[in-house]
């Protein structure tokens, strides 16, 4: 879900509306507004997208000045009008916005329903505005310089779970009030008006000096200024900091959808990786420089790591390259099951942490049970946690030591495209730096695959040249395909399943991902004329394999699509069409071939009139676990 927050001299309504298109993709199930004037809140609320709000809006002019806005996922309760943000008190006198889960809601509710409150929805929400306006009427008069900060300090102190606000109210005009708990709060200090969101990219076109809120923190915005109180209502001392944003990366730049566009931005942001990571820096033993201590690696027996979606499967090419390049025997697991079913921990054991938005619930959980279980042991133990996130500002920079920063730029597909790219790019380097270090591979290789990776963005260039036409032209064709299959080996498996799950999430297409030689074992069953298969054949130690096990379905009349080098006469025999890339080594190869599954998934579901960039029930970072 997504938060906006403004207080100053200008017409809140309309920055409350921009700052929400640009958090749009975090959720847009439904989305509202309150503001305060005249003495009043005016609460406006629309199910489904932004634009239905935003007509509602047009029928009402208020020049208030202070306001909330909000843009849901929804968890609890249907996407419905009663269940949007912003909730109410009874008397509608305060007005409040909420990410994340209140867990003992149910509770708090009876409670409230006892001494008179009257619920509309069935969000956890909603008990938030009831809390605070129970503890409002029970403040001894003037106990407090603020009453509503005092109000709200006290109801946060009841509330649990992971979870960020902001409320007004009528009776406090000049006071935006935000907590921070586990889940994102950014404050954005203007010259007289005062901003907050749960991500950037919201205020980014008004300011970019802003503070980022801790957990356990509140905020008290007034036309004057900002004040910051930890949960016991001790004053904090703090400063903003210049965010380093350009604000064109929130604009589409002439292409249909921010996807395309951020596929297309796929050979910049190799390069970018390569400049930062693949320099020496002082270092004599390893020619890349990831910014981490020589000694995360010292005496390093095995690496955990935990993700979700397309960084799981980021996560699985890393644990190739780990294993393969840098000999270190290594598990990938998904966040959300790792936390109740964790590995055994050593003193050498690495864990990371990918998630390109470092807000995912899950691995959040996961990392934080990692943390808690690490206390009390040795240096040793505590100092291997290692986070890779495109966002190092995000709560995944504050809960783990190190950082891997992805190189992306801030994406705004719901479907990962160019973060994929970046966080394959991490895992390269991340390898090279320990097999360099163990000395698991010899200098002239190790230069060798250098050589072959800077090489990689102008061959991903080539493959979007050709890729555009030929995707869209075979989009064409799909339009009414049910199933698709994608199929891969080694290097490559974690692509088909990449594929596939590029297509599932924007085109609502079934679609599976499987080892090429895992087919014959059961999903060969599902395949007939209707059911197409995409192979990724990349000549390398499993090319034969994955042929002969693309001829196994088309022997069943499945059409066969291939992923394989350009001009490459045994392929294109085989494959009823041909989606070429380049000829590059097998170990460089995911970095090209994910590049034509994307765009096939992306025409596919904009030849269906799909909205590609905010597909139906995802959201892009999903602050709930
Ligand atoms: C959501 C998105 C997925 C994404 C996953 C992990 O479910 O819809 O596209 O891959 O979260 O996100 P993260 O920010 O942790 O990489």
């Amino acid at each position: 879900c997504g938060i906006v927050g403004y207080i100053g001299t200008q017409a809140a309504t309309d920055i409350l509306l921009a700052g929400l298109e640009k958090l749009e993709y975090r959720g847009y199930d439904s989305a509202g507004i309150a503001t305060v004037w005249e003495g009043e809140v005016n609460c406006v609320r629309a199910k489904g997208k932004l634009h239905n709000l935003r007509s509602k809006l047009e029928q009402i002019e208020t020049p208030a000045q202070i306001g909330i806005g909000h843009t849901r996922w929804a968890t609890h309760g249907k996407p419905e009008e009663y269940n949007a943000h912003p909730h109410m008190d009874t008397a509608k006198r305060v007005a409040v916005v909420q990410n994340g889960i209140i867990e003992n809601y149910r509770d708090l509710r009876e409670e409230l329903k006892g001494k008179g409150h009257k619920f509309v929805s069935e969000t956890d929400t909603e008990v938030i505005p009831h809390l605070i306006a129970e503890f409002l009427k029970n403040l001894p008069p003037s106990s407090s310089s603020s009453p509503f900060l005092e109000a709200i300090r006290q109801a946060v102190n009841h509330l649990h779970g992971a979870f960020a606000i902001a409320v007004i109210s009528a009776d406090y005009p000049d006071e935006l009030i935000v907590v921070r708990q586990q889940a994102p709060l950014v404050i954005g200090f203007g010259q007289g008006e005062f901003f907050c969101a749960s991500d950037t990219p919201a205020i980014v076109a008004y300011t970019r000096a802003v503070l980022p809120l801790e957990n356990g923190e509140i905020a008290r915005l007034t036309p004057l200024g900002v004040e910051i109180y930890n949960f016991a209502g001790d004053r904090l001392k703090k400063q903003p900091r210049l965010l380093n944003f350009n604000p064109a990366m929130v604009e589409k730049q002439g292409f249909k959808h921010f996807m395309l566009k951020e596929i297309h931005e796929q050979p910049g942001v190799v390069r970018a990786s390569l400049e930062a990571y693949f320099n020496p820096g002082e270092s004599t033993e390893s020619p890349i420089n990831l910014g981490l201590p020589a000694d995360l690696y010292t005496d390093l027996e095995q690496i955990q790591i935990v993700a979700c979606g397309t960084s799981w499967h980021a996560a699985l090419i890393g644990k190739y390259l780990l294993e393969q390049l840098a000999g270190i025997s290594t598990q990938v697991h998904y966040a959300s099951e790792y936390r109740y079913a964790p590995s055994p921990v050593t003193a050498n054991t690495l864990i990371i942490g990918v998630t390109q938005s470092g807000e995912t619930a899950d691995t959040l959980a996961a990392l934080t049970m990692e943390k808690e279980r690490r206390q009390g042991k040795e240096a040793k133990y505590q100092a291997r946690l290692l986070g890779i996130t495109n966002r190092p500002e995000s709560s995944l920079g504050h809960l783990v030591p190190h950082i891997i920063s992805t190189l992306a730029g801030i994406e705004i597909g719901v479907a990962a495209t160019k973060t994929f790219t970046a966080q394959l790019m991490a895992f390269y380097a991340l390898a090279l730096d320990l097999a360099a270090r163990r000395q698991t591979v010899s200098k002239d290789i190790l230069e060798k695959i250098i050589n072959g990776l800077r090489q990689i963005p102008k061959e991903i260039e080539a493959t979007l040249e050709t890729q555009e036409r030929l995707t869209e032209q075979l989009a064409h064709e799909f339009a009414e395909t049910q199933d698709f299959i994608f199929v891969g080996r080694g290097i490559n498996f974690p692509i088909a399943l990449e594929g596939a799950l590029k297509l599932k999430e924007i085109s609502y297409i079934h679609a599976e991902g499987y080892p090429a030689g895992e087919m014959k074992h059961g999903p060969i069953a599902l395949l007939d004329a209707k059911v197409p298969v995409v192979a990724i054949a990349i000549p390398g130690s499993v090319y034969e394999k994955v042929i002969s096990n693309a001829q196994e379905a088309k022997a069943r009349d499945s059409r066969l699509i291939g992923v394989t080098p350009v001009n490459d006469g045994e392929a294109a025999e085989i494959f009823n069409d041909l989606l070429p890339v380049s000829h590059v080594e097998e170990l460089l190869s995911p970095i090209l071939t994910v590049v034509p599954l994307q765009l096939l998934a992306y025409h596919i579901a904009a030849r269906r009139g799909l909205d590609v960039d905010q597909p139906r029930n995802l959201a892009k970072s999903v602050t709930v676990e």
